[in-house]
């Protein structure tokens, strides 16, 4: 009987030390993996605001985590049934689609991704590398006098398959316009459009800069809003996405691109087209929902 007491007692103090070294452990576990994520004022931050770790693990795959932020990125996930990341692009960019109203530098430069809108801009002495002259390809292109047109190389190479693929089907694609310098833009804008924002960009803030814009049509419609109804249209809306590129201002995506419905402005984004293409989206819900900006 004795014996039977102490053997009970026995398996219960290894089963009281076992808790307590359970816990012990997890305690530790906390600490370090605090310690390896956050600072000291981070810590205590997490400490006074009573926030479960587990809540923040998600969030940690992204480098512009702000944990003095995490009320507002839970608050936006909640609202708006944003995922982790976006919560992060929409807490920390609280102007992404304020036109005009604080413009930041172009994000992902160099990148056949790279934003330029009425919220992204570029420097006035920025003009992309790899230029070339339209001319060396086998396609064809309005140019009028005095005026040479240029693109990315990499834009024109995969042009000039959309090019071939299209003429293979008997569909006419012509080359309005590629590169434009900031001093271009500027006479354009100020001058050519009289400063009219919803149809022309301010000097910097054109993707024409970046030379991976091109306005498409044809010479019967030139760049009006009658290539819609244009075979050549419809060919590029079935097709374009296959070689990089995306229409950038489509209809009723004005809150989005800061622009209204433009059938001649196609952008080459490289393969995030077929997604921007397959989901309806914009470059600028595209980049919102997939990378840290
Ligand atoms: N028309 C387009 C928006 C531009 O000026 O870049
Ligand atoms: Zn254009």
């Amino acid at each position: 009987m004795k014996g039977k007491y102490h053997s009970t007692i026995i398996t219960l103090l290894i089963f009281a030390l076992s808790v307590i070294f359970f816990e012990e452990k997890q305690v530790i576990q906390k600490k370090t993996f605090l310690e390896n994520h956050f600072n000291r004022e981070e810590i205590s931050y997490i400490h006074k605001n009573d926030i479960d770790v587990k809540d923040i693990e998600p969030y940690l795959q992204y480098q512009k985590f702000n944990i003095f932020k995490y009320h507002l990125y839970q608050e936006a996930r909640e609202k708006y049934n944003f995922t982790y990341l976006e919560s992060i692009n929409y807490v920390n960019n609280p102007d992404y689609y304020h036109f005009y109203h604080n413009p930041q530098k172009a994000l992902f430069v160099n990148t056949s991704y790279v934003l330029v809108n009425k919220c992204y801009y570029l420097d006035k002495d920025f003009v992309p590398k790899d230029l070339v002259n339209v001319k060396l390809y086998d396609i064809d292109c309005i140019v009028r006098e005095d005026e040479e047109i240029y693109l990315k190389k990499e834009v024109l190479e995969s042009y000039q398959l959309m090019f071939n693929a299209a003429k293979g089907e008997g569909v006419e694609l012509m080359v309005f316009s590629g590169y434009r310098s900031y001093q271009k833009q500027k006479i354009l804008y100020n001058y050519v459009y009289g400063q009219d924002d919803t149809i022309s960009a301010r000097p910097g803030f054109s993707e024409h800069q970046t030379g991976y814009a091109v306005d498409i049509s044809r010479p019967n419609e030139g760049l009006t809003e009658f290539f819609e109804q244009s075979k050549s249209f419809s060919w590029l809306m079935d097709n374009c996405y296959k070689y990089g590129f995306i229409l950038r201002f489509p209809h009723d995506k004005e809150n989005k691109t800061g622009y209204a419905f433009e059938p001649w402005h196609f952008r080459y984004v490289g393969p995030i087209a077929e997604e921007i293409h397959l989901n309806n989206l914009t470059l600028e819900e595209y980049l919102f929902s997939n990378l840290e900006i």
